[in-house]
């Protein structure tokens, strides 16, 4: 399904009162937000508050406890990680996964595991069109030259940009990448934002991006929501939740 074929005002990605607690804590909270088809969303909050584990309900590896979650108006509150990936959702870790011993392409080609198709997906040899895609992506991510070198050789700015390469190996439509400029230098944090820019406006993918690198939410984001303590704080453009009172508390403590 292309971007151009859906309703532009029914959002790509729908929360309604978002829950997910462990025992007693409410790491995520009642949380309602919405991603747009071609837009890129930030996701921002102290430390603990609940945005690595909004991605793990979103992507479906982590049970939701109450609410429900909606991708191109379909209901995936319940589905599995491979059933959303095949609908075209698609993340990155916060704690790289990469296989360091094995080289960036055999990286590349079993990425679907991380979409949880599972082992069996994984073990089965990959096709020419797969192997096309993946060199195509590692031209794309300036890691062509790469290739054939094991994933721990590279820093971790170009590990992060081997992982969004993972991500995009099923083309989805939305990625959600969890801290995609931490551990990276600042010529790979422009070359990121720069790969990001041009496959939200040549290719229209949405991003929702959890990060704690302000000026790259401000380049990047037409929105942003702040997080705290697994509540929605605020929400608004890059601009206005760094003039909010609440978010300049929740960041720096009251004065
Ligand atoms: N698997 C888990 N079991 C228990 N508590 C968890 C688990 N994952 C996260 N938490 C807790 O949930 C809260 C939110 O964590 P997290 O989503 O990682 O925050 P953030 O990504 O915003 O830093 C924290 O208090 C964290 O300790
Ligand atoms: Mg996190």
């Amino acid at each position: 399904m292309t971007a151009m074929a859906e309703n532009v005002t029914e959002p790509l990605l729908e929360g309604r009162k978002v829950s997910k607690y462990f025992g007693g804590l409410a790491a995520v909270h009642r949380v309602d937000f919405a991603v747009h088809p071609q837009e890129i969303v930030g996701l921002v909050g102290p430390n603990g508050s609940g945005k690595t584990t909004l991605f793990d309900c979103l992507s479906r590896l982590q049970p939701i406890d109450g609410g429900e979650v909606f991708f191109k108006g379909k209901n995936i509150t319940k589905a599995k990680p491979y059933q959303v990936a095949r609908m075209g959702l698609s993340r990155t870790f916060q704690v790289i996964r990469v296989y360091r011993k094995m080289t960036v392409l055999e990286n590349m080609l079993i990425s679907r595991q991380w979409q949880g198709q599972g082992i069996l997906q994984m073990l089965r040899p990959s096709t020419k069109a797969t192997e096309d895609r993946a060199h195509q992506l590692l031209d794309f991510l300036l890691l062509e030259d790469l290739t054939y070198e094991p994933a721990g050789y590279l820093s971790g700015g170009q590990r992060r940009l081997l992982e969004i390469g993972m991500a995009l190996m099923p083309d989805p439509d939305l990625l959600l990448l969890d801290e995609a400029t931490s551990g990276v230098n600042p010529t790979l944090i422009e070359t990121i934002k720069d790969r990001i820019l041009t496959l939200n406006r040549e290719q229209g993918k949405a991003f929702l991006l959890i990060e704690h690198n302000i000026e790259f939410i401000s380049d990047l984001c037409s929105r942003v929501y702040v997080l705290e303590f697994g509540k929605k704080l605020a929400e608004g453009t890059a601009n206005e939740i760094m003039n909010n009172q609440a978010v300049i508390e929740a960041y720096f403590g009251a004065e």
